[in-house]
């Protein structure tokens, strides 16, 4: 079942506030462990990394600054209005105002491709995952990250929203509502991730579940705990985020991928 539920307007909404939105602890928390993870897989710098659905440039900005080349892909307006503004005197990161679905780059140049947040809002994933995987280099890297299906299902049901778990479950959607806007998501787990990268000929490398402790506790009492210690609880969850076989519970999901070498 195809999305029905644009997120261009949900993101616009948020253009002008999304650092103040990447500010919240949980999403402060996944973000960072995302980001440390990513740093590990990549090739050194200098080497070019497309950003797909870079949003207001958030990696793109760090990526430039430790010395790679980013092309960015983004579809929301607002959120790539802003990227431009942020990036402006960055002669190391170029924008590509578009869905993921409507790029074409040529074949096996780059290095590294990461979708962080932007793969569950693209019409058919496995499309997107191939697009992507075709852009890579022998030994380049894709790491994507995605809202867990596991996580959510366990939310609600915790919530005792039952109908609601069996319905996501079923349909493997979800439905984002803020600021008066709503975007429907493909949710994922790690099989169906590690099949799309299979079938798109790359080989997993990584598989991390962010904020498992979402899935045991809550995301309440774990945004208490990150508010109570930042540290001490990133690194209860960094040390969750390295056993591939949690990976499902966490509330988000890290993939990386490499395309084998020749
Ligand atoms: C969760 S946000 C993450 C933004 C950015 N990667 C970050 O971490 O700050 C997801 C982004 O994906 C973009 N997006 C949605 N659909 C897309 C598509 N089909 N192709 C590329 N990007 C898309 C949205 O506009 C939004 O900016």
């Amino acid at each position: 079942m195809s999305l029905t539920l644009p997120s261009a307007p949900l993101y616009d909404a948020l253009a002008l506030r999304y650092e103040e939105h990447f500010a919240a602890p949980h999403r402060l928390a996944y973000d960072t462990l995302a980001w440390d993870l990513c740093i590990g897989w990549l090739p050194e710098p200098p080497a070019n990394v497309v950003d797909v659905g870079c949003g207001i440039g958030r990696w793109a900005k760090r990526l430039t600054g430790l010395g790679y080349s980013v092309l960015g892909i983004e579809p929301a307006p607002l959120m790539a209005r802003r990227a431009r503004e942020r990036m402006a005197n960055d002669k190391e990161f170029r924008l590509l105002e578009s869905r993921v679905e409507e790029v074409d780059l040529p074949a096996g140049t780059n290095d590294a491709v990461v979708a962080i947040g932007s793969l569950q809002y693209t019409d058919e994933p496995a499309d997107a995952v191939a697009r992507m995987a075709g852009w890579l280099r022998p030994g380049g890297v894709l790491a994507v990250l995605v809202d867990s299906l596991a996580a959510l299902i366990l939310e609600l049901v915790k919530d005792g929203r039952i109908e609601e778990a069996n319905e996501r479950a079923r349909e493997r959607r979800g439905v984002w509502t803020e600021g008066g806007f709503s975007a429907d998501l493909h949710l994922m787990d790690t099989a169906q991730l590690a099949e799309l990268c299979g079938d798109a000929g790359l080989e997993v490398v990584g598989c991390h579940g962010l904020l498992v402790g979402t899935s045991l506790l809550g995301r309440t009492r774990v945004v208490e705990r990150l508010e109570a210690d930042f540290a001490g609880q990133l690194e209860e969850e960094r040390s969750a985020a390295l056993q591939p076989d949690l990976a499902d519970l966490g509330k988000q999901l890290f993939v990386v991928a490499r395309m084998p070498a020749r």
